[in-house]
């Protein structure tokens, strides 16, 4: 196994494991570090909320668990796999994560179809096959009318079940989302937690959604909350055991 998209391959399940171990990082711009002492595990296939003020450092973690960022110190490791040790960090990015943002970051001048391809551009899949897994996506996200509508007409909401699709493209075991719902009304807000909870019941990737707010986050199985540099669990949250699928 030369990195964590052949383990999670191997072992055929599609949810991994996320653990983070006293995980520190600072920016030279902040007098104290955005993450002093940083310890969580997530359970393959668990869904789990994050909260916390503005600033409390919820997508610096998000970037260091994507490996798009290193801790100064700690590890994480997902899958069993270490992130500083992966020989292909790219294809850690490209295979194992699926990023979801708050501002979706869609590609104005392709359509819904074009965009959820983007992801799989650079893999060898022939242009058929990619066009039916985009368009499979969209059905799952409920925008099976929405196919060729280009992004500036689309609804707050219906964006960002574009940028769902999108980032499932890849198939991917563990799903980050930085307030997917941060810029839509209430309603929407709720309507895309429904949807990544029907998504990760149906795929059982793991999934981790940063959250502006208690009632949100609430649709996962956990809560946890950043505060002052630290994760502590959100009392009260239940955490059912999350069975993998048995096939
Ligand atoms: N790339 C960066 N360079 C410098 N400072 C950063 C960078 N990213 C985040 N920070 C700082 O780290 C702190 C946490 O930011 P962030 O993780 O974005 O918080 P949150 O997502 O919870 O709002 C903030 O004080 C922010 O200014
Ligand atoms: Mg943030």
């Amino acid at each position: 196994m030369t990195d964590t998209g052949q383990a999670v391959s191997d072992n055929g399940r599609r949810g991994v494991e996320v653990v983070v171990e006293h995980v520190r990082k600072g920016f030279e711009s902040g007098l104290i570090s955005s993450l002093e002492d940083v310890s969580l595990r997530i359970e393959p296939g668990e869904f789990v909320s994050l909260i916390g003020p503005s600033g409390s450092g919820k997508s610096t973690l998000l970037n260091l668990i994507g490996a798009l960022d290193r801790p100064d110190a700690g590890y994480i490791a997902v899958g069993g796999h270490r992130l500083e040790q992966l020989r292909h960090p790219a294809r850690y990015r490209a295979d194992i994560v699926g990023f979801v943002f708050q501002f979706h970051n869609l590609i104005t001048t392709l359509n819904a179809l074009e965009n959820v391809q983007v992801p799989l551009l650079g893999k060898r899949l022939p242009r058929k096959e990619r066009e039916q897994r985009a368009r499979e996506l969209l059905i799952e996200v409920d925008l099976e009318h929405r196919l060729n509508a280009y992004p500036g007409t689309l609804s707050g909401g219906e964006r960002q079940r574009v940028a769902i699709a999108r980032a499932l493209a890849n198939r991917p075991c563990l799903l980050l989302a930085d307030e997917p719902t941060g810029s839509l009304d209430s309603a929407s807000g709720e309507r895309i937690m429904a949807l990544l909870k029907g998504l990760r019941d149906q795929h059982q990737m793991t999934v981790l959604v940063v959250t502006n707010d208690l009632a949100t986050a609430a649709a996962g199985d956990r809560t946890l909350r950043m505060r002052d540099g630290r994760v502590e669990e959100v009392d009260g949250s239940i955490t059912p055991a999350v069975a993998p699928r048995s096939e």
